[in-house]
């Protein structure tokens, strides 16, 4: 259930029988030679819209531009400061509050944005303590990013393990090619990257410096990842198993006081 494509009669309608959303986040930049430049959001939106369909749950209009920094040396790429990130997630928080809505769970699908979504929502909690709010306030948020959906990690680390890597990995791209079928035509297939020269541990979190360092870095954009190994069939897998586990995760949440 897009929320985009509902009227507000209908929205209201959802609300009264649920307080709970789904909100897809991700970003727009680079993601190697083959890799889509949409693949962080396409993930996370693509697979909100199919727990979406399947159980009835409302989905918010998609974040599509993320804290990205670090790729602007690449065309195509978008980046938002940590400092605009928050503010965009601090108001997308307070208009479903406003609304009605009590359980808004952010399915992100860029290890950047994690970061600032989290504080985010201290920034908007802070706003009801310092106001000394009345104790009634029922908003929860959540972020979660799919690839640490338990069968979803299993899965992709017994289908690369090491060639899954940090960035353009071949997970996210077979999930592209599962959501957007056609739209990557054919790898380049490019031997392997090499391991770039920073530390690989450094890369959990996208704990990167300034752009023009992450291209001397990795020059064709694709950290450590071999991206020529998905396969679209990969990615229905990952999505229909994203879905199992974003279900359970999200009911724990409604439910949780
Ligand atoms: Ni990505």
């Amino acid at each position: 259930m897009r929320m985009e494509l509902q009227t507000w009669p209908k929205v209201e309608a959802y609300l009264a029988r649920s307080k709970g959303i789904l909100v897809p986040i991700g970003a727009t930049e680079q993601h190697g030679p083959d890799g889509l430049i949409g693949t962080d959001h396409l993930c996370p939106q693509a697979i909100a819209r199919r727990l979406g369909e399947r159980d009835g749950i409302l989905v918010a209009p998609t974040i599509q531009v993320g804290m990205s920094q670090f790729h602007l040396d690449f065309p195509g790429s978008l980046a938002l400061r940590p400092s605009t990130l928050m503010a965009l997630v601090v108001d997308y928080v307070a208009s479903f509050a406003r609304t009605g809505f009590e359980r808004i769970y952010f399915v992100n699908g860029h290890g950047g944005n994690v970061a600032p979504v989290r504080a985010a929502f201290q920034e908007y909690y802070a706003g009801l303590s310092l106001a000394g709010s009345d104790g009634d306030v029922r908003v929860r948020c959540k972020l979660k990013s799919w690839w640490e959906l338990p069968q979803v990690d299993a899965r992709r680390r017994a289908l690369y393990a090491s060639a899954e890597g940090f960035h353009a990995t071949p997970s996210e791209i077979a999930i592209t090619m599962a959501a957007e079928p056609g739209a990557i035509a054919e790898f380049t297939r490019e031997p392997p990257p090499s391991r770039g020269t920073n530390d690989p541990l450094e890369h959990a979190g996208d704990n990167y410096f300034e752009a023009a360092d992450f291209r001397r870095r990795f020059p064709d954009g694709r950290v450590i990842s071999d991206s020529a190994r998905a396969t679209r069939a990969a990615g229905e897998e990952l999505v229909a198993l994203a879905v199992d586990d974003l279900a359970a995760d999200y009911g724990r949440f409604l439910a949780f006081a």
